[in-house]
């Protein structure tokens, strides 16, 4: 809500508020059943005193609209069309708990909404800093487009074939060949996981992956009533050694895995690793989900190639992204599989939006094709060198006897696990009000309660440096 009363006006504040709760309830934004915010949280959104929230409220009560419970909570009960309907008005609140997606975590739901408050310092934000963003290359790439050859149109089921042919030159170079025909324009890799989770699997299946893990942020997979399996995890990825047995007894249909610049862990699973993991999934017959949006982001070498280019059998279904290392809002990304998977994918996301964006998939073409992807992507590889220095330096300035932590040599992580005992939930409330945004580590593994993901894309680099010593000074206060 960005609404906030006219300090400045004649009319009383709890008049103002009353003005605009009314509002949003005759106008149907706050349904029938709807829970409003808690007296507390009005207070601190609307910038006024608790009681003046309490006189809004106790009105809107008096006149049959709100309706609070013993528990503190308040709901809306009726709307002014509701009063005058002779038929009671749906109940959206049950609709909204009976859908079958599952609703994100609260730590996610609230982290999300937190992103956009101004002046919020992100120590967490899987996305690359607005600074790092090529928006006057964008704005070239796009007068470039109008001049040229350039459609409005819907594409072809699997995206658009310019986009797709530059993108199989692209996984050349990453020793992965391929052909366009085996190739899906989707809309961010999160939605090829989406499009394998409702194409290939039967509900009640079970995937493996790594844990911690990204996937356990989303619920993909679990929305679509398969169970994810968390294998552990140690210093070079996922631990191969445990592979068969956690096939065996879960009887797993895929393997998911985050091989180069793993979220949340930033581990890089060099190539003994990964000659195994290829080992071990071409014995059991245990296909792989190989999550590669990370790739290009490496600091001093390239990680070792992918284990789609070690893949003679079609073990591998492949996805990658210019979300993490060109721009997250332009939504593309690509799957790589055998041609019936892909026409199964592409079959769905048909159904679903008709194809990714026409003008996005034009334009990263462009990137592609004229060579700037590459370069800016070098670019951005020194920025986020330099910016994981700075965030090392600070750690081992501040954080050092109460943290420890691994240098990640590339991508945008650090997993700094707390070596003292601090409720994170109380560090990240904490955090919050001094103006510091935290992505707590139990949201990608519910035991992992002691780590944080700091990322050093996003903030600014003197907001990295007040911050770490910020959350520094939050952690020994919580420790005293
Ligand atoms: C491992 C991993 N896969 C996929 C995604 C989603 O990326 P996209 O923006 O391409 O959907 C993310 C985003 O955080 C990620 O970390």
């Amino acid at each position: 809500m960005d609404w906030k009363p006219d300090f400045s006006s004649e009319t009383p504040l709890y008049i103002q508020i009353k003005k605009f709760m009314k509002n949003k309830i005759s106008l149907g934004e706050w349904a029938v059943g709807t829970k409003i915010p808690s007296q507390r949280a009005l207070a601190e959104l609307f910038n006024v005193n608790r009681s003046t929230v309490v006189s809004a409220l106790s009105d809107l009560t008096a006149e049959g609209l709100l309706q609070g419970n013993t528990k503190g909570g308040t709901k809306v009960i009726n709307n002014t069309w509701s009063l005058l309907a002779a038929s009671p008005p749906p109940d959206w609140s049950s609709y909204v708990q009976e859908g079958t997606y599952y609703p994100n975590q609260p730590a996610i739901q609230h982290i999300n909404r937190a992103e956009f408050h101004k002046g919020m310092i992100r120590l967490g934000t899987g996305e690359l800093s607005p600074d790092l963003l090529p928006i006057e290359q964008m704005k070239r790439i796009f007068n470039k487009l109008t001049e040229n050859s350039f459609s409005l149109g819907y594409e072809e089921p699997k995206g658009n074939r310019h986009l797709r042919e530059q993108v199989v030159e692209y996984l050349r170079g990453l020793n992965i060949h391929t052909s366009p025909s085996n190739i899906l324009i989707v809309s961010g890799a999160l939605q090829g996981l989406q499009l394998i989770a409702m194409g290939l699997l039967q509900r009640g299946a079970s995937i493996l992956a790594e844990k911690p893990s990204y996937l356990y942020s989303v619920h993909v997979f679990q929305s679509n009533a398969i169970k994810m399996i968390g294998v552990p995890m140690d210093i070079e990825g996922i631990q191969t050694s445990l592979i068969s047995r956690y096939k065996k007894g879960y009887n797993a249909s895929l393997l998911y895995t985050i091989p180069s610049f793993h979220n949340p862990t930033g581990c890089l699973m060099p190539e003994t690793r990964r000659q195994e993991l290829m080992k071990v999934c071409s014995d059991e017959g245990l296909p792989i989900i190989e999550d590669d949006v990370y790739r290009e982001l490496w600091f001093d070498e390239p990680p070792p190639l992918p284990l789609k280019a070690r893949d003679p059998n079609a073990l591998v279904l492949y996805l990658g992204s210019l979300s993490k290392s060109l721009s997250p809002g332009l939504r593309v990304g690509w799957v790589v599989a055998p041609e019936p998977v892909i026409e199964r994918l592409a079959d769905i996301k048909m159904q679903f939006d008709y194809g990714s964006s026409s003008i996005s998939q034009w334009a990263a073409a462009e990137w592609m094709k004229s060579g700037l992807y590459q370069e800016h992507a070098t670019h951005i590889r020194a920025q986020l060198k330099g910016r994981r220095d700075l965030t090392i330096q600070l750690l081992n300035a501040y954080l050092l006897g109460i943290a420890t932590w691994s240098v990640p040599s590339g991508g945008f992580y650090i997993w700094v696990r707390l070596t003292v005992d601090v409720p994170i939930q109380m560090l990240f409330d904490r955090a919050f009000k001094a103006g510091i945004l935290l992505n707590p580590g139990s949201i990608y593994d519910r035991s992992a309660g002691s780590f944080l993901r700091i990322s050093y894309a996003y903030a600014k680099m003197h907001e990295l440096e007040w911050g770490i010593s910020k959350l520094a000074d939050l952690i020994k206060e919580i420790c005293i």
